[in-house]
């Protein structure tokens, strides 16, 4: 075995999280997954944050769509507060290790753990026969993107739960099959009031770029007269705020505004329904705007500053794509020679 690399009974900390650049950032990716990354930079753990094209592509996009897409969401983690000197930021598709360890779990992983999987099922619908290959293969790449890291820690939102039981069970039939114990059993982290942010239309669906609705959403790039008119026109229903979390069981509208205070204001649930408890939602909802506005204009602002200098965006990642891959190709080559590949 390389020096360079561990064995999964020694495995450093390490964090892996990535995000499709497949349209714009919503409130649900910022508090389910981007603030999430910085308070885990802030840590000092090391932490590798990828724009994941190769995902997005799983799904028809337009190049040029793909292509800021990509760059917006690297303004979007930056002007979250990522510091791509601390935190390794890069797209996908520059370190070809993730695929070629892809390749190796398309091997390993079975038809039957992946026709389980609920996103494709969502995703690929009642027309699967029409669904794109990759589609299907996408969690063996997520499982090739943690684990040619040998990351140890996932920060996702509740939806990505299920692929990071997958990669656990692609590492531990890998090491299992080889007789190594050579990827470690990476953890999802799945903490805060605000790992499901729900639709502002119908507490019952995600909030979700993809939505036809774009009330049903806050985007990162929505300026704060927007910002404040969507959560004024949010579903909600006609009786007070409770003062225990109890109370908001069976009312999925106001329990997800109310966890998007918690989220943005960094308190727990029952913190903040000791403060708003009794109140109307007349009265809580400007609170909840001037909050969300106070903490996400100055990120829509800097995002669009960012986008103003492409090539400063696209050194970032170059830059980002160099460091990863100097982890990601020890690893690899150590995979090829477990596997019996000569070279
Ligand atoms: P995606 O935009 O689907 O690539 O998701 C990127 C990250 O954001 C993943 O960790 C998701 O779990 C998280 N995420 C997306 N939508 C939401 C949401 N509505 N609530 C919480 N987390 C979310
Ligand atoms: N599948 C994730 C999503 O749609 C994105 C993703 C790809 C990811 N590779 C990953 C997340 C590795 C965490 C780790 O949200």
């Amino acid at each position: 075995m390389s020096e360079a690399v561990q064995t999964s009974s020694s495995f450093t900390p390490r964090v892996f999280s990535g995000i499709q650049p497949s349209g714009g950032l919503t409130l649900g990716n910022y508090l389910g997954a981007m603030k999430r990354f910085v308070d885990t930079q802030e840590t000092g753990v090391q932490s590798i944050y990828c724009m994941v094209d190769l995902h997005a592509i799983t799904v028809w996009q337009d190049p040029e769509n793909l292509r800021r897409a990509t760059r917006e969401l690297c303004a979007g983690y930056i002007a979250s507060g990522l510091d791509p000197k601390k935190s390794i930021l890069f797209n996908q598709s520059q370190v070809p290790e993730h695929t070629q360890l892809a390749w190796i779990f398309n091997c390993v992983a079975r038809m039957g753990w992946m026709q389980r999987m609920t996103q494709w099922k969502d995703k690929a619908g009642k027309n699967s026969q029409n669904a794109s290959l990759g589609l299907f293969a996408y969690p063996a790449l997520m499982a090739a993107d943690i684990l040619v890291y040998h990351a140890t820690h996932v920060p996702v939102g509740e939806d990505q739960k299920q692929h990071v039981e997958l990669t656990r069970d692609i590492a531990a039939k890998f090491n299992h099959d080889y007789g190594v114990d050579f990827f470690p059993m990476a953890e999802p982290v799945i903490e805060g009031a605000a790992t499901r942010v729900m639709s502002l239309r119908d507490g019952t669906k995600k909030m979700s770029k993809s939505d036809p609705s774009d009330a049903s959403r806050i985007n990162l790039t929505d300026d704060a007269d927007t910002i404040a008119k969507k959560i004024r026109k949010a579903k909600t229903d006609p009786e007070a705020l409770p003062s225990e979390a109890k109370g908001l069981e069976d009312r999925a509208e106001a329990r997800n505004l109310v966890n998007i205070y918690a989220a943005l204001s960094e308190q727990s649930v029952d913190a903040v329904l000791a403060d708003v408890g009794g109140k109307q939602f007349s009265e809580f909802k400007p609170m909840l705007a001037e909050l969300a506005v106070e903490k996400l204009a100055p990120i829509s602002t800097e995002m669009s500053r960012l986008m103003q200098e492409p090539a400063e965006i696209d050194k970032i990642l170059a830059d980002g794509a160099e460091r990863a891959r100097a982890i990601a190709a020890p690893i690899l080559k150590e995979t090829y020679r477990i596997v019996g590949m000569v070279g």
